[in-house]
């Protein structure tokens, strides 16, 4: 489980600030895939970023596994960044100066833990053999994201955070990416924490959060 409890996240400071999150709970079960929606502005990102490290609240918990993420020291931070979070963005960012095989293994590299088996595993999944070699520009959207998807796999995590993974893709794409991500979660255990603002992927979701003005609209 992970639990959200009491996340507040302020921008900006009394004159002009900005409640991003305002005291969200919110339990999200493991091993299963769990969309998030909301308009726009609604807290999805910050949501995100926090569970992400990325960015830090201004109160309020994040417990994985039991643990207060909030809490971690410098090395719990990085193992956690490193082992536990994969992230896919809506814009890919692939780095473009090299090639789509270093794309993939570069944090793996970080991680110094190179699996040859599970590497080709995951490249017969997502279908990117013939990619490999190639650099991101040479690729079309849709290749772009498998290849982003890899990346975000080749270190096994636990967790999984795309903030909409297919808002840059045809609709054929964006189901081709979906299937993939839900099949991988099945397959290797992993929480899929999903933001879109599509509807027939949301309801595909196991869990659906819908988020107003930074909180669930249970709240
Ligand atoms: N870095 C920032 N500085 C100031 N305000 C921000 C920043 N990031 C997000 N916000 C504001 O916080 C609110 C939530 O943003 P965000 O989490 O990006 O929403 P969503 O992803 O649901 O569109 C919005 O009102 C947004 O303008
Ligand atoms: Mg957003």
């Amino acid at each position: 489980m992970i639990k959200i409890i009491n996340l507040k996240k302020q921008y900006g400071t009394d004159s002009a600030k900005c409640i991003a999150l305002n005291n969200l709970n919110l339990e999200l079960p493991e091993k299963k895939f769990i969309a998030i929606t909301g308009k726009s502005g609604s807290g999805k990102t910050t949501l995100l970023n926090m569970i992400g490290l990325i960015d830090k609240p201004n109160s309020g918990a994040i417990e994985v596994d039991g643990k207060n993420i909030f809490k971690f020291s410098k090395k719990e931070i990085r193992e956690y960044r490193r082992n536990t979070i994969g992230v896919v963005f809506q814009f890919f960012q692939l780095i473009p100066v090299i090639n789509c095989f270093d794309n993939i293994v570069i944090a793996n590299e970080f991680a110094a833990k190179y699996e040859k088996e599970y590497f080709d595993e995951l490249v017969e999944k997502l279908d990117i053999e013939d990619l490999l070699n190639k650099y991101p520009e040479q690729l079309s959207g849709g290749q772009q994201q498998r290849i982003a998807i890899a990346r975000a796999l080749i270190n096994r995590p636990k967790i999984i955070l795309a903030d909409e993974p297919t808002g840059n893709l045809d609709s054929e794409n964006s189901e081709s990416v979906v299937n993939l991500l839900k099949s991988v979660v099945d397959q290797y255990d992993i929480t899929l924490i999903m933001v879109t603002h599509d509807n027939d992927i949301a309801k595909q979701a196991d869990v659906n959060v819908c988020l107003v003005d930074g909180r669930t609209d249970a709240q």
